[in-house]
């Protein structure tokens, strides 16, 4: 079968597909994320949890989104219009996601940045004193100034169109992330004290499961996969009919979840090393991976520059995400106005960073202001992951489940050949997800987390 739709702007390989995906997907949700909602929602049994959705939910979810991309060749909002006029606005509601996200994604940016240069400057042990990261993070000026230089960053990448660069730069990185990753994990297991952290970091203890763990794990699958925001059905437009839809889904689920297990690993185990198994430390939240990690440097031999190539690494890992998130965002609006697309850049940049400026603050002179009982970056994160996210999956799995049904992502994912799991998607979409995000997302609203 002769196909020219996908082969303008598409993907040449399949691995260049898995690895585009990858990259969007791979990001400080892995690495600054998931380790401090393991460490806060009881170690071993978010990590089953987590691993569950990911195999059942998360594989239905984005073998839907990618499909629905391909076969319509468009991103969310026309892809959605294309299959059915009425539903264009499930299009719009997952394309608010990313403009949510992207301000405070860039201030955790910033941290990183931060902490690069303070390991360039050879300052790690000032890093790893208790209280440094809160001092710095509670200053007013230092902490948005690093995260305006995170957007211009990112801004600069997108501006120039050479995110092909980059991305390949970071196709190269990835791998070698994983693996330094691998070795600080496999270090702070060794630790003294640590051994009981890696036990409950892997270890299922199912007196701490509660509706809180499933809450969390499950917006934390969606952010990490970048999923029910139009992502995976922007990059599934791009990908080609010959290539197999499941097997990439599974490389880039197998990817994804490898980068977070790791991370976790290299974070959580040392927590209780330096903490003596304290549940406060446990708890402490978005600080978890920049209190720790400069103390496990520290404790290292030749600490100072495997923590300055770690942070390169990991601000990598965050560039290739931020960059999809601010191409999305500047690609909606050139869809909609008829404004050059540099103007656009500019002006998200520009928003973006007044944005950001809250979120940061809310950290220092303005933790007095809680929204929903939260400090302000914890408050949009809440909403996009936790409200948003499971809203628009709802809404894509009634839609597929009953208005194209799931035949159409059956026939467009077998253009490349079997379809193995097509009773799982067939079960998961219509009947288990909406049931289970309906449960979600009444716990999510009446504050149980
Ligand atoms: N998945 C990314 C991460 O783990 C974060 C992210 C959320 C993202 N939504 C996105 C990245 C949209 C790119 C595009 O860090």
């Amino acid at each position: 079968m002769k196909n020219m739709s996908n082969t303008k702007n598409g993907f040449t390989s399949k691995l260049g597909f898995v690895f585009a995906a990858a990259g969007s997907a791979v990001g400080l949700g892995n690495i600054w994320r998931f380790p401090y909602l393991a460490a806060k929602y009881g170690g071993g049994i978010f990590l089953l949890v987590y691993i569950l959705l990911a195999v059942t939910f998360g594989f239905a979810l984005m073998v839907t989104e990618i499909a629905i991309g391909r076969k319509t060749g468009k991103s969310a909002v026309k892809a959605f219009a294309a299959l059915d006029k009425r539903f264009s606005f499930i299009g719009y509601i997952a394309s608010a996601v990313p403009i949510i996200i992207f301000p405070y994604y860039c201030v955790i940016g910033g941290w990183v940045i931060k902490y690069l240069t303070v390991y360039l400057t050879g300052q790690g042990v000032e890093a790893a004193a208790d209280g440094y990261f809160d001092s710095f993070i509670s200053a007013p000026i230092s902490p948005i100034v690093f995260t305006c230089i995170f957007i211009f960053i990112t801004a600069v990448i997108v501006l120039m169109g050479v995110q092909k660069g980059i991305e390949k730069v970071s196709t190269i990185m990835m791998p070698v992330l994983v693996l330094l990753a691998i070795a600080i994990a496999i270090y702070s297991i060794t630790l003294d004290g640590a051994w009981e952290g890696f036990m409950y970091y892997i270890k299922p203890n199912f007196a701490d499961f509660s509706i809180k763990t499933v809450v969390a794990a499950m917006g934390q699958m969606f952010y990490s996969m970048s999923l029910a925001m139009g992502i995976m059905i922007t990059y599934g437009s791009y990908m080609r009919k010959e290539d197999n839809i499941e097997t990439s889904v599974h490389q880039i689920e197998i990817f994804d979840t490898a980068v977070a297990f790791f991370a976790g690993m290299m974070i959580v185990p040392a927590v209780y090393a330096f903490s003596g198994g304290d549940k406060d430390a446990l708890n402490q939240g978005a600080g978890l991976m920049f209190v720790t990690l400069p103390k496990v440097f520290e404790t290292m031999y030749g600490g100072k520059i495997i923590g300055a190539v770690f942070f390169v690494l990991v601000l990598l890992a965050a560039l290739t995400s931020s960059i999809s998130l601010m191409e999305t965002i500047v690609s909606i609006f050139s869809d909609k106005l008829k404004v050059k697309r540099q103007v656009i850049c500019i002006a998200v940049m520009l928003i973006s960073a007044a944005v950001a400026v809250p979120s940061s603050l809310g950290y220092g002179v303005w933790s007095n202001v809680q929204l929903l009982g939260r400090s302000i970056l914890d408050f949009f994160d809440f909403i996009s992951n936790n409200i948003m996210l499971p809203i628009t999956a709802l809404l894509t799995c009634i839609f597929v489940g009953y208005v194209i049904k799931p035949k159409a992502i059956e026939e467009e994912v077998e253009l490349s050949g079997k379809f193995r799991l097509k009773k799982l998607v067939r079960i998961m979409i219509p009947y288990v997800c909406p049931v289970f995000l309906v449960v979600i997302l009444i716990s999510s609203i009446i504050g149980y987390v």
